[in-house]
C-alpha cells in the first residue's frame, strides 16, 4: 500500500493562517486539483481536528466513499459518529494503522493532517510520497506542515515531478528515495 501526504502550504511552510483552521488560503485550482486527486484513493487518515473542520461534509455525504480513519486518544467519545468501513476512529499509532489498512486490502492511502498527523507519519519513515502544492504567500504563523521533529533519515524526498496549477501556484511530487515514483493524475 502507497500512503501518500497531500498538502497545500505557504511559502513558509504552514498549512493554516494564524489563528485560523482549515486551509483557507488555498487557491480555487489548489481545490480543485485536491478534489480531483483524492477519487484516486480508497482510504485516508486524518488527525481529530482535521476531522473536526470536515465533520459536517462527511455527516452529509451519501453513498460509499473512501474509508476515513481518524486519529484522536478518545475514540470511546466518539462511538456514536463511527461508521464501520466508512468512518473510523483509533488511536492506534501510524505503523499499526498502516498495517491494519494493507491487511485489509486497502491499497491507497491518503494522508490528510493536519500538522500533528504528518509529523508523526514522517517522522515513523511512512510517508512514501507527498504531493504538495505550494501556494504563493507568506503566512507568518499558523500550522507547521510538521508540527515537531521529524526522524532526519525519514525526511528525505526525490523530486519526481511539478506541474503549475496556477501561474504561481506549484504543485509538487516528492517521493521517497527508497519507493517507486507514484505519477500524479492526470489533470
Ligand atoms: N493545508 C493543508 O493541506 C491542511 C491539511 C490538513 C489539515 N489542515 C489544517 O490543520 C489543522 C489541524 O492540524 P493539527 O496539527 O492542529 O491537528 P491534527 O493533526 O489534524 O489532529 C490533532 C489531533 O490528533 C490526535 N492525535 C495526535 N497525536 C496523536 C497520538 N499520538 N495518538 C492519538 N491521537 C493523536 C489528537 O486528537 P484528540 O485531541 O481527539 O485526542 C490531536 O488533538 C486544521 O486547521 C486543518 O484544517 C490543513
Amino acid at each position: 500500500m502507497f500512503v501518500v501526504l497531500l498538502a497545500v502550504s505557504s511559502l513558509d511552510g504552514r498549512i493554516t493562517r494564524p489563528g485560523e483552521s482549515g486551509p483557507g488560503f488555498a487557491s480555487p485550482e489548489d481545490q480543485a486539483w485536491f478534489s480531483a486527486a483524492l477519487r484516486g484513493f480508497d482510504c485516508a487518515v486524518m488527525g481529530r481536528a482535521t476531522f473536526d473542520t470536515i465533520r459536517e461534509q462527511v455527516a452529509a455525504e451519501t453513498g460509499r466513499r473512501r474509508l476515513r480513519v481518524v486519529i484522536t486518544r478518545a475514540p470511546a467519545t466518539h462511538a456514536a459518529e463511527a461508521r464501520p468501513g466508512l468512518v473510523e476512529f483509533t488511536a492506534e499509532e501510524p505503523r499499526a494503522i498502516v498495517a491494519g489498512l494493507r491487511a485489509r486490502g486497502f491499497r491507497q492511502c491518503a494522508l490528510l493532517g493536519g500538522g500533528q498527523i504528518y509529523r508523526a507519519f514522517l517522522d515513523a519513515g511512512l510517508v512514501d510520497a507527498m504531493w504538495l502544492t505550494v501556494e504563493p504567500v507568506v503566512l507568518g504563523g499558523g500550522t507547521p506542515l510538521a508540527d515537531g521533529v521529524v526522524t532526519p533519515a525519514h525526511g528525505r524526498f526525490v523530486l519526481e515531478e511539478m506541474r503549475l496549477l496556477a501561474p504561481s501556484t506549484l504543485l509538487l511530487n516528492y517521493r521517497r528515495p527508497d519507493r517507486p515514483p507514484l505519477r500524479l493524475p492526470e489533470p
